[in-house]
């Protein structure tokens, strides 16, 4: 039994394969001093032959119980279902198919990802929930853009879509990459935990940038349904996934941030996202607002200003030129001019 908290205890988080060796070093000097005690304990004789063979036989213990573990994690991972440090390291390897896919199809959603999962991260370091589960929670939230990437805003270079849809249409193309991709998830067996981000990550929330838009321009007589502007949920249902939607909403406004065509203003926004950590300083948003921020919508267009997440943004993002402001103070002055 003390063998056994020897190796609880040495191997702490397992995210090395070096974890395991150590481990075991430990449950054998463990192993050997317990043998030790207990020959004392029975009154042997203490020779020095006696003490070798305990030190010797402690030492092969905890070295066969290093070899053991290693082996058998994998086959215990996929039999109990557990997911280990080492399990949510190979769900962050780039190379895997899903995520290649998504870096290729949807560059902007990849970089949101990453960028999520380092808030969500820092966050749970925070308040000492898993953060290794939520960078990699957070690195597959939104694997169900994959379908249709040019609906999201982070990934429109041009026109978008939903300018020339109708509102419920849109809420049903952006309300589906959380059920498709959760569809997703079970065709490549993600691990459970790492799949319940997908649908919690929104929760139950409701796109009230589209269904305002639906209900201004419904016909006299014609009834709106909130749920078919709502996501499916369910609401978070653990602490790292309360973490990451709360990261998705703060990346969220870090972009939208740098939509505006105030700079410093917008940052600022932007640095109330921050938990203390410099890395959303107004000096890093900015180069990542220049190459990846690529939102041409107006900052006067506020109608979903405070949605929390950048999906919930895909209606805001308008295909219409903005004058800038210098530009429509030129024409009022020259107006002015023309009327006197
Ligand atoms: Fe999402
Ligand atoms: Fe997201």
């Amino acid at each position: 039994m003390i063998s056994c908290a020897a190796a609880v205890y040495g191997i702490g988080r397992y995210r090395e394969r070096q974890s395991v060796t150590l481990a075991g070093l430990f449950v054998g000097v463990v192993n050997a001093a317990m043998a030790i005690a207990l020959l004392a304990y029975a009154e042997q004789p203490l020779t020095l032959n006696s003490i070798l063979l305990a030190l010797g036989l402690g030492f092969v213990g905890g070295l066969l119980t290093a070899i053991f573990a290693a082996g058998g994690l994998p086959i215990n991972e996929s039999l109990f279902g557990i997911l280990t440090d080492v399990k949510l390291l190979e769900l962050s390897n780039a190379d895997l198919p899903v995520l290649g896919q998504l870096a290729l199809r949807a560059p902007g959603t990849n970089q949101h990802s990453h960028a999520v999962g380092q808030l969500a991260e820092d966050a749970s370091r925070a308040v000492g929930a898993n953060p290794l589960l939520a960078r990699i929670g957070a690195l597959y939230h939104d694997i169900g853009k994959v379908a249709a990437p040019e609906y999201f805003v982070e990934n429109q270079q041009g026109e978008n879509p939903h300018d020339h849809m109708r509102p419920s249409q849109s809420a049903r193309i952006i309300t589906s990459h959380v059920t498709y991709g959760v569809k997703l998830a079970k065709e490549i067996n993600l691990p459970k935990k790492i799949a319940d981000f997908i649908p919690q990550h929104h929760g139950t929330r409701t796109l009230h940038f589209f269904l305002r838009k639906a209900q201004a321009e419904a016909k006299p007589g014609e009834v709106i349904d909130e749920k078919d502007f709502r996501y499916p949920g369910p609401k978070p249902q653990f602490k790292e996934a309360a973490i990451m939607m709360l990261a998705d909403s703060c990346e969220a406004a870090a972009r939208f941030a740098s939509a505006s065509r105030s700079g410093k203003h917008s940052f600022d926004r932007g640095e109330n996202c921050r938990r203390g950590d410099h890395r959303w300083s107004a000096g890093r948003v900015r180069p990542d607002a220049s190459g990846n921020y690529h939102h041409s919508g107006s900052h006067d267009q506020r109608p979903n200003r405070h949605l929390p997440c950048s999906d919930r943004l895909s209606g805001f993002q308008s295909s219409q030129p903005q004058r800038p402001a210098g530009q429509i103070a030129r024409r009022r002055t020259r107006q002015r001019r023309a009327r006197h």
